[in-house]
This record gives structure tokens, sequence and C-alpha cells, in this order.
């Protein structure tokens, strides 16, 4: 999968969500891709700072604007004319979205309305959605793949469902290329360890580097299918600047399962001294097991991972420092 821009290759780029970690990161692919970007935020979780090397850029911009406005949607669509949308901004955090379902629904399904409504006012006809493996829920017929069921077992995973099935509408509705890509667990720099949120790599590499205790839920013996934020913008940027790849639903991960127990062994090679960690009960409807199928995004978008888990772990521990 090339992320550099070839001839013939879409130049204009909107992003949502794009002071978020993996807006950030998408919209630096993109730009040293040589695409011209706009990006979309409303600072609501996300944050300029992670956009300081993107507005060094002449081929970026960046307004501050809420997703679920239709109206300034189109207005910034229709001055701009992108040819491709990144559609990242969401309420991401699944216990919030469970505490405030009716904020969840605006947002998560009609925020992404009003997204692919500008899209299709501006005639903007590739769209990227950044889905979740939370759509398939806890499911025994590992690895998950695209064409296997969904079972959301939370607000989130339901509304991210609803909007995959939104996009895909417009496909007939409007000839545009929605492309649903289900990311899996990502980790990396910028993603906030602050939060009790935040994803559990980030949570812990912040811990040990120090020197505090992580606390693990349950038996630490739970897998997850973790996969670096370079390789997922990587994808996210080939999905859409790329005119010749089709759209449709796409797992994102790395198709290896590791426990919680597996991390912090990968962490201990860097900080050897950590302490050994807390017990807690389990998460209330936490997943025990969660590993995605690869195969579909290698060989119709021919993605892979690049990154591997040991490398990315000590890129994250260096942006640490
Ligand atoms: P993030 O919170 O860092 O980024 C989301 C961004 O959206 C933030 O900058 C926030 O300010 C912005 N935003 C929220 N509501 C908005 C609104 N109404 N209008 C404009 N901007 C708004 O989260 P992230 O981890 O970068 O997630 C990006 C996308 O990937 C989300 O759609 C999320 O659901 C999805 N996703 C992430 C993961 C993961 O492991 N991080 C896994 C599956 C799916
Ligand atoms: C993650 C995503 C979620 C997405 C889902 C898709 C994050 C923050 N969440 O949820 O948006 O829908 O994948 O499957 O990326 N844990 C601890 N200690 C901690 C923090 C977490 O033991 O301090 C455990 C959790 O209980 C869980 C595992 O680590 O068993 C992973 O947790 P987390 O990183 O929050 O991700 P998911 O719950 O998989």
């Amino acid at each position: 999968m090339e992320e550099q821009k070839r001839p013939g290759d879409i130049s204009r780029v909107l992003v949502t969500g794009a002071a978020g970690f993996i807006g950030s990161h998408t919209c630096d692919t993109l730009l040293e891709s040589g695409t011209t970007v706009i990006g979309i935020d409303d600072l609501s979780t996300g944050s300029l700072a992670n956009l300081d090397d993107a507005c060094r850029q002449e081929r970026f911009s960046f307004h501050q604007a809420d997703i679920c406005s239709e109206g300034a949607m189109k207005e910034i669509f229709n001055d701009f004319r992108p040819e491709a949308v990144i559609h990242l901004a969401a309420l991401v955090s699944v216990p919030i979205a469970e505490d405030n379902p009716d904020e969840n629904h605006r947002i998560n399904v009609l925020g992404t309305k009003a997204v692919a409504e500008a899209a299709a006012s501006s005639s903007t006809k590739r769209m990227v959605f950044a889905s979740s493996a939370a759509v398939y829920g806890d499911s025994d017929h590992l690895p998950l793949s695209e064409e296997g069921s969904t079972k959301p077992i939370n607000q989130y995973g339901m509304a991210k469902l609803e909007a995959e099935a939104l996009l895909l509408s417009y496909e007939k509705s409007h000839g545009m290329i929605p492309t649903c890509l289900r990311f899996f667990n990502v980790y990396g720099p910028r993603q906030d360890p602050s939060s009790p949120y935040s994803g559990v790599i980030s949570i812990f590499a912040s811990r040990c580097s120090t020197g505090r205790p992580v606390t693990v839920h349950g038996d630490g013996r739970q897998t997850r299918d973790f996969i670096f934020i370079k390789d997922i913008s990587r994808a996210v940027v080939a999905s859409a600047i790329n005119p010749a790849l089709p759209g449709g639903i796409y797992n994102l991960c790395s198709g290896r399962g590791r426990t919680l127990l597996e991390l912090l062994e990968a962490l201990k090679e860097i900080h050897p001294e950590i302490p050994a960690p807390l017990f807690k009960e389990e998460r209330q409807g936490d997943i025990r097991h969660s590993l995605g199928d690869p195969s579909a995004a290698r060989t119709i978008l021919g993605f892979s991972t690049a990154t591997d888990f040991a490398e990315g772990i000590r890129k994250l521990q260096t942006s640490n420092q």
C-alpha cells in the first residue's frame, strides 16, 4: 500500500476530528504525500498542539467547527471542494457513550449524516469513515471477519454500525464511494494517557515511564489486536487518495492477538524496574478476546502492517521521553 501520492491521486482532502489522536497523524501523512488538507475539529477532546507540524505547512488549514452543524459543514465543504473526506470526529469513549446515549447518537450518527450531506452537496465522491471493532461485540468466532455477524454490546458500537449503514446507502443515492474502516485497538504517540478512558497501552506506557504500577482489570489474559498509529494513518490515507481503490467495509488490524501480560513483558524490556501490577476486578462489559481478520484489507486495499509490536512500543516510549 503506497501512501506517496501518484499521478491521478486525489489532491484535496477534508479531515474531521483532525486535532485528535488518529486525525492529527492522518493529516501529517496526507501532507507528507503532497495532499492539500483542511482539518475540522471542535476541540472537545482534541488539541491544536497535535497539529503543530501540520500548521507549519502551507497546504494545511484548520477550522474549528462542530460536525453536527450541517449548515457549517456545507459552507466549509462548498468553500474547499474536497475530492475526499476522512471522517474521524466522534464521541470515542465507550463508557461516556453508554452514560449519554442521546449525545452518542447525535454525534456518532447524526454528525456522520451531516458530514455525508455536506459531502454530497459539494460532489465529494470518496468518504472514508472511522468505524470500530466494537460493531462485532463479544463474538466467539475469531478472527472477526467483515462477513461475520455484527452484534454490538454497547451504545458506541451500535452507533458505529448505524453510521456504516447510513454511509453505504450514499453509494446508491449519491454515487459516493464510502469506505468504512473498522479500527481495532490503535496505539501510539498523541493518545492522551491522562484520560481514564484512554487506550490501555498509552495508560500502561505512561505509568511505566514514571515508575508507577499499572492496574490490570481481570487476570490480564484477555487479548486485543493492537495496531500502531502509523499503520492506521497509512491505510486511511491510501483509502482516501487512491481513486483505484474500491469502497466497502474493511478491518484494520494486525491479525495477532496479545494478552495484557504480554504487553507488560514488552514494557519491561524498556523499563526493567517497573513495579508489580495491581490486579482489580474485570471491567463491566469488557470483551474477553478481540482479534481481527486482516485478509480483506490485504487483498483488496493492499494493506499490511509495517510496525511490529515491540518496535511500536519502543516508538511510543521514545515519544514519551
Ligand atoms: P480522539 O478523541 O483523539 O479524536 C476525535 C476528535 O474528534 C477529537 O479531536 C475531538 O475534539 C473531535 N470531535 C469530537 N466531537 C466533535 C464534533 N461534534 N465536531 C467536531 N469535532 C469533534 O479519538 P481517536 O482515537 O483519534 O478516534 C478517531 C476515530 O477513530 C473516532 O471516530 C473513533 O471512534 C475511531 N476509533 C478509534 C479507536 C482507537 O483505538 N483509538 C478504535 C476504533 C475506532
Ligand atoms: C477499544 C477502544 C474502543 C473500541 C474497542 C473496539 C480505546 C480506548 N477503546 O476498547 O473505542 O470500540 O477497542 O474493540 O481504544 N485495561 C486494564 N487497565 C487499564 C486500562 C484498560 O486492564 O488501565 C484493560 C481493559 O479492561 C480491557 C483492555 O485493557 O480488557 C483493553 O482496554 P482499552 O484499551 O480500554 O480498549 P477496549 O476496551 O478494547
